[in-house]
């Protein structure tokens, strides 16, 4: 019978891959999590603050609806955690510093939404649309896949 090699490990240091915690496994690829979370959370950012001659449209009215906007903008400073993953990170140097900078202007419009300043909340989304296309243009500049909505 084999000794666990874990066992083994435990004499000298617990290390991480021994204890209970089971393994962050990747599930679905970059595209999908880009269609189906990144792009509806960042649009809820976006359609915060619009405006149309002049005349803002739409937009959060009620605390209700700036506490939407708010857990919107944390889903989609979370959804950068999903993108640096193992098996995600295309590598170790440009990519952490998109998601970064995602995760940062994503954290701006949740404190934006949170102060229900739409002021603010408009200036947080110039900064992830800035951090989209930041991305997109060092890792897909074929694919062109901006956000559908700029702000
Ligand atoms: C850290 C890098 C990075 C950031 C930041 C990023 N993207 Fe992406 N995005 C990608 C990559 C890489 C792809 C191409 C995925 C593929 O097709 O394999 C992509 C693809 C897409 C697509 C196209 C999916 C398809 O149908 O092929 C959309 C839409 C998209 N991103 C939206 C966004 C929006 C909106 C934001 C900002 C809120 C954003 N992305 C931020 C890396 C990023």
């Amino acid at each position: 019978m084999n000794t666990h090699p874990c066992a083994i490990a435990g004499l000298i240091i617990v290390t991480s891959a021994c204890s209970n915690v089971p393994e962050l496994q990747p599930i679905a690829t970059v595209e999908q999590i880009m269609e189906t979370t990144v792009e509806p959370v960042a649009n809820a950012v976006f359609d915060a603050a619009v405006w149309e001659n002049g005349v803002q449209v739409g937009g959060p009215k009620t605390a209700d609806d700036w506490k939407r906007v708010q857990a919107n903008a944390l889903m989609l400073a979370e959804t950068t955690n999903l993108l640096l993953m193992t098996g995600r990170a295309k590598d170790q140097s440009g990519w952490p510093i998109r998601t970064q900078a995602l995760r940062d202007a994503a954290m701006e419009a949740a404190k934006a939404a949170e102060a229900e300043n739409t002021q603010a909340i408009f200036d947080a989304g110039t900064h992830v649309y800035q951090a989209c296309t930041g991305c997109h243009l060092q890792y897909i500049p074929n694919l062109n896949a901006p956000p559908p909505r700029p702000p």
